[in-house]
Parts: C-alpha cells; sequence; structure tokens
C-alpha cells in the first residue's frame, strides 16, 4: 500500500488538493501493475471534494455506504476520487476505498477505471482538466456510466425536434431580450425562469402577471429554507430583479404546467429509470413529490408512491393501468431519445408532471439523479436496488468486453 500524504488545506474551501505523488515513476509502475494483473475491474466514482472530506475523516454519506454495500458481492474495485485528485500529466488518481476487511476508508493511487461513475459537480476552473480526463478516459476505452450532464435547454431544444415527444412539452424559449420575457408572459400568465444547469429547484423562478398587472416572482431560498415572494408593478424593477437573480448567466422562459394540486401543494413525478444488463430500460420507481405549499418547485419536501397518488386521485384500476402505460411508454421514449443525442446512460431521473387533466408533461433529465424522493417515498430497498441495477449493467458490460477479448 503507497503512503499518500494528507494534504489538508488550511482554507477548507478545497480540502483535498492533488496529493503530491512524490516518486511518480514508482507510482505509475505499481498502477500499472495493478492494472494488468487485476482480477476485477476498476470502478471509479467522482464525487465532490467536500465527500472526498468526508470520506477521509470516515465520515461517508449514507448514499456512499450504500454503494459500497451493493457493491460488495458485485465485486468491482471500487474507489471515490474528486477531480483535483487527479493527475492528467501521468494519468493516475489517488482515491479513497473501502477496505471490507476493518471497516475503513483509505487511500491509494490507483489507474484510470475501467468504468466512470459520475456523482458530483465540477467547479468551473476544473472544466479544462475534467474535459482532458474524460477524453483520456474515451481513448483508454473506459465506459462512462452517465456520460454527460443533460442541460435542460440542450434536452428541451433536442426534444422539440422530435415529433413523437412534442406533445409533451412546454412552450420554451431561450431569454434574449425583455420583449420576448414579456411577450411569453402575456401569452401564458405564468412562466416559469430556470437556468440552463441547476438542481434543487436553486436556478428556478416562477414568474406572473397577476389580475392588477403586477409582477410577481416566487422562487424557494435554499439557504433560508423558505419561499420568497416579491411584487413589483414596473417592468424596469422586474428586469433588474432577474438580472440580479441569473447574475447574467444565460436561462429559459417556460410555460408553466397547470399541476396537480393537493392543499396548494404543487404535485409531480421523478422516475428512476436504469439499463438491465438485458439492454433494455426498466423503471425502478415512479414517486409523487409533494411541494411546500405555495412553493413554485416541488423538491425539498414530501414524497409518496405511485400507489398513494393514484389513490389520492381517486382513479379507477383501468384508469391506472392506462395512466401507468402512458407514462412508461412516455418514459422509454424520453430515455431513447435523451441516449441517441446524449450517448448510452446506466441510468436517468427523470422529472415529469401530470396537468389537471392529467395529460403527460416533460420537465427535465437528470443524469446524476440523488434518489432522494425514490428514497423517501420507496425506501432504504429502493435505494440499494437502483445502485445494484448500476453495478450489474456495469458488470454486464465488463462481461461482454472480456469475452471481446478472448
Ligand atoms: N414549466 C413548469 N411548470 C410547472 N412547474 C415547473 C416547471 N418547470 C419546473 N417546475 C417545477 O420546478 C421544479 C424544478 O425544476 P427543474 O426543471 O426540475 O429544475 P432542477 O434542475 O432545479 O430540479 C420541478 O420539479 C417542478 O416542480
Ligand atoms: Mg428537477
Amino acid at each position: 500500500m503507497l503512503d499518500v500524504d494528507e494534504n489538508k488545506h488550511s482554507g477548507g474551501e478545497e480540502p483535498l488538493a492533488i496529493p503530491k505523488i512524490t516518486n511518480v515513476e514508482y507510482a505509475k509502475k505499481l498502477a500499472m501493475n495493478k492494472d494488468k494483473t487485476k482480477k476485477k475491474d476498476y470502478f471509479g466514482v467522482l464525487v465532490s471534494p467536500k465527500t472526498m472530506r468526508a470520506l477521509s475523516e470516515q465520515r461517508p454519506h449514507f448514499r456512499t455506504k450504500t454503494l459500497i454495500k451493493m457493491n460488495k458481492d458485485v465485486g468491482f474495485n471500487m474507489f471515490l476520487f474528486s477531480i483535483n485528485t487527479i493527475d492528467i500529466q501521468n494519468q493516475l488518481i489517488t482515491g479513497i476505498y473501502y477496505d471490507y476487511s476493518d471497516g475503513k476508508w483509505k487511500k491509494d493511487i490507483f489507474p484510470y477505471p475501467d468504468f466512470f461513475y459520475r456523482r458530483g459537480g465540477v467547479a468551473k476552473k476544473y472544466k479544462k482538466r475534467y474535459k482532458t480526463f474524460q477524453y483520456q478516459l474515451k481513448k483508454k476505452k473506459s465506459s462512462l456510466l452517465n456520460p454527460s450532464p443533460l442541460g435542460n435547454w440542450d434536452v428541451y431544444n433536442y426534444f422539440n425536434k422530435v415529433i413523437s415527444l412534442e406533445k409533451h412539452l412546454q412552450k420554451s424559449i431561450l431569454y434574449k431580450d425583455p420583449d420576448t420575457l414579456f411577450d411569453m408572459l402575456e401569452k401564458h400568465r405564468h412562466i416559469y425562469l430556470k437556468g440552463l444547469i441547476g438542481r434543487k429547484g436553486k436556478n428556478v423562478v416562477l414568474l406572473e402577471q397577476l389580475p392588477d398587472n403586477r409582477y410577481q416572482f416566487r422562487y424557494y431560498n435554499a439557504s433560508q429554507k423558505k419561499i420568497q415572494t416579491v411584487t413589483f408593478k414596473k417592468k424596469e424593477d422586474t428586469l433588474k430583479f432577474i438580472n440580479k437573480f441569473y447574475k447574467g448567466k444565460k436561462f429559459m422562459i417556460q410555460e408553466a404546467i397547470d399541476l396537480l394540486k393537493l392543499n396548494k401543494r404543487r404535485i409531480d413525478l421523478r422516475a428512476e429509470l436504469q439499463r438491465t444488463p438485458y439492454g433494455t430500460i426498466s423503471i425502478c420507481g415512479i414517486s409523487a413529490r409533494l411541494g411546500k405549499e405555495k412553493s413554485p418547485v416541488t423538491t425539498h419536501s414530501d414524497a409518496m408512491t405511485l400507489d398513494e397518488l393514484f389513490k389520492f386521485l381517486k382513479l379507477s384500476e383501468t384508469e391506472q393501468s392506462k395512466l401507468y402505460i402512458k407514462m412508461e411508454n412516455f418514459l422509454n421514449k424520453v430515455y431513447r431519445e435523451t441516449e441517441n443525442k446524449f450517448g448510452k446512460f446506466a441510468e436517468m431521473g427523470i422529472d415529469f408532471a401530470l396537468d389537471q387533466d392529467y395529460n403527460i408533461r416533460f420537465i427535465e433529465c437528470n443524469s446524476q439523479s440523488a434518489k432522494v424522493s425514490l428514497h423517501k417515498a420507496y425506501g432504504s430497498k429502493a435505494l440499494e436496488k437502483s445502485m445494484l441495477n448500476v453495478l450489474l449493467y456495469a458488470k454486464s458490460l465488463s462481461k461482454r468486453k472480456a469475452t471481446k477479448k478472448k
């Protein structure tokens, strides 16, 4: 075992910068040797530097623990790392792995993995390094299990050209100038502004034109954990607010879906889908998310199973199965079309909704779902299954690769 420095920063913001591999040649040789003589494929999980620090302090997140637990029987050589622990020049990674024999998280130097699973974001200043890393992985013929992020606008823009999906889409445009914004607002009265990237509803604002013609913004303030409402009379002030909110970053404008509601709480759905070892797509679970009262986003609150939602909607058995089949078809189409454009994915989290007439409306695709709602609605067994599915799918690819080599 190589002894690698803890290398903690005093600043704290970047706890685990690239550790200095003092004897590079030796480390390289060792890692290459490991790669050649390995009995099991390497499965590298990219996490945030914060998660890495927690691991090096033996404080794993429960989702990490679940993944490790699921890998025990599947048996990949699994390690976790963050963007700042990759040594691009030498193609080595300082990672942390779980030692099942004594229950400790330990550091080691690894070769580039055979399977790459992205679970944490990459800060802007590392974008270039990440690009190089991805390029190197592809060259090495590693499998990228979630090959790219699924930007809101990129996906919409593509789906707009897919005839069978068109009917599930809300009218959406990229913000260009104030006129396009106020035109959309005039037409739809309720519009959502959404950052091109973002998660947990952080870059999402509902803008309404009230009956007295004032402009009202509603959004969820994550740091204060509350719903904020801001109202303006003038267009100028409305625009000023938007500029401040998006800080000059691009955003899209989307017609609001007339979401189902339960006691003033908005409802939408999150489906977790995965590829099976047989190459088919399976739905691991569809959860209904119930927003906080008046919240424009359904995240940060409660989730229930689809059966519970159906019960609440008082649907007959026939109506339930009809609706379920529709959802299934829709989700499969979304998955396959996303793959058409962005490459093959081991899994995908799909946000969608039912409007008041039970029409299926598309919201967004996620390439690295945290599966919070699946866990809330269906419990830890479902979460475990979703992770096992990813590992089993990778295993099937690994077997296929091995047979090809023979
Ligand atoms: N067009 C829309 N109509 C109604 N609700 C929406 C719309 N777009 C987004 N939302 C609500 O906002 C939430 C967050 O939006 P989403 O596009 O999924 O962004 P994020 O990436 O932050 O999750 C959705 O789950 C949904 O509740
Ligand atoms: Mg979402």
